[in-house]
C-alpha cells in the first residue's frame, strides 16, 4: 500500500476492524488453523513476528497463549488499539511497533523463528522485496506464515458470504445486533472496495504457482499450502526456509 494515502485508509479501518473481524467467521477459524501450526512447529524462545498486525487480534491471542510476540504496523490508528490490548492484559511478551514494510526492516534485539503475515503481503508495493527482507530475519530452519487472497470473490459468494456472517453472528450476539453489523460490514466494504479501485493503489493476487514462484527466491520451501477464508479465496501458506 502506497505513501501517506494508503496508511491514512488503514487509519479509518481502525474504528470498524475489530467488530468485524471479530465476529467473522472465516477468520477466527484462519486463526485456529495458524494456532495449531504453531503448535506443530518447533517451540523455543524465539519471537514470532506479526508482520503487518493492524489491531493485534492475532498477536495478542498468540500472546496470550504464551508466544513472545512483535507486532509491526504502519498505520498509527491500528496500532494505538493494539497497544490498549497489551496494556489491558499486561502483556509482558508482547511488543508493538511502528514501521514500514515496504522498507528494510532491521531488528537486532529480536530473533524470529516464526514470521506470520496474515492479509498484508498483498497490500506492499513490491511483495517480492518485502518477502526477501523479511525472510533475512529467520534463521536456517526458521517458519513464514502467510495468507493472501488468491482471487477476487464473485458477486454471489460476497453475497452469501455476508448473509452467512450476519445469521452466524447473529446467532451468537442475538438479533438486535444485526442492524450494527450490517453498518460495520458497509463501512469495510466501502473502504475495502477504495483500496482496491484506486489505480495508484497496488493489490496483488496470487495462484498457487505465483505463490511457490514468490517464494523461491528467498529460500522457502512448502509445508502447507491450501485455500482458506471467505469461499477459499485465499492462500493459506506455511513454508521453512531451508537449513
Ligand atoms: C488487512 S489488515 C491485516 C491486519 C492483521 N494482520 C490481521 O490479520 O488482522 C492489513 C494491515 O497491513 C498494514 N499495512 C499495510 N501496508 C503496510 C506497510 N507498508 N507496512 C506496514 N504495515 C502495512 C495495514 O496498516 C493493516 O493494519
Amino acid at each position: 500500500m502506497k505513501g501517506k494515502h494508503g496508511n491514512q485508509i488503514w487509519n479509518w479501518m481502525g474504528y470498524f476492524y475489530d467488530q468485524f473481524y471479530k465476529s467473522f467467521p472465516p477468520y477466527l477459524r484462519l486463526h485456529q488453523k495458524i494456532f495449531n501450526i504453531l503448535k506443530s512447529s518447533s517451540r523455543d524462545s524465539k519471537w514470532v513476528l506479526d508482520a503487518g498486525c493492524g489491531t493485534g487480534l492475532l498477536s495478542v491471542e498468540l500472546a496470550r497463549r504464551g508466544y513472545p510476540v512483535v507486532g509491526i504496523d504502519q498505520s498509527s490508528a491500528m496500532l494505538s488499539r493494539a497497544w490498549k490490548k497489551k496494556e489491558k492484559e499486561n502483556l509482558e511478551n508482547l511488543v508493538f511497533l511502528g514501521g514500514d514494510l515496504n522498507a528494510k526492516i532491521n531488528m537486532p534485539s529480536f530473533s524470529f523463528q516464526q514470521i506470520i503475515l496474515i492479509h498484508s503481503l498483498y497490500l506492499m508495493e513490491q511483495p517480492q522485496v518485502t518477502l526477501k527482507n523479511l525472510s533475512s530475519l529467520l534463521p536456517p530452519g526458521g517458519e513464514m506464515i502467510m495468507c493472501n487472497p488468491s482471487r477476487r470473490l464473485t458477486k454471489r459468494e460476497l453475497l452469501s458470504g455476508g448473509v452467512s456472517f450476519l445469521s452466524e453472528a447473529s446467532r451468537r450476539e442475538g438479533m438486535q445486533s444485526i442492524f450494527y453489523l450490517i453498518g460495520i460490514a458497509l463501512a469495510m466494504g466501502v473502504l475495502n472496495h477504495s483500496i482496491q479501485r484506486r489505480k495508484t493503489r497496488i493489490y496483488h493476487c496470487w495462484d498457487e504457482s505465483e505463490v511457490r514462484d514468490l517464494l523461491r527466491p528467498c529460500g522457502l520451501r512448502v509445508k502447507l499450502l491450501e485455500k482458506s477464508c471467505l469461499a477459499g479465496s485465499h492462500l493459506l501458506l506455511w513454508a521453512e526456509k531451508g537449513k
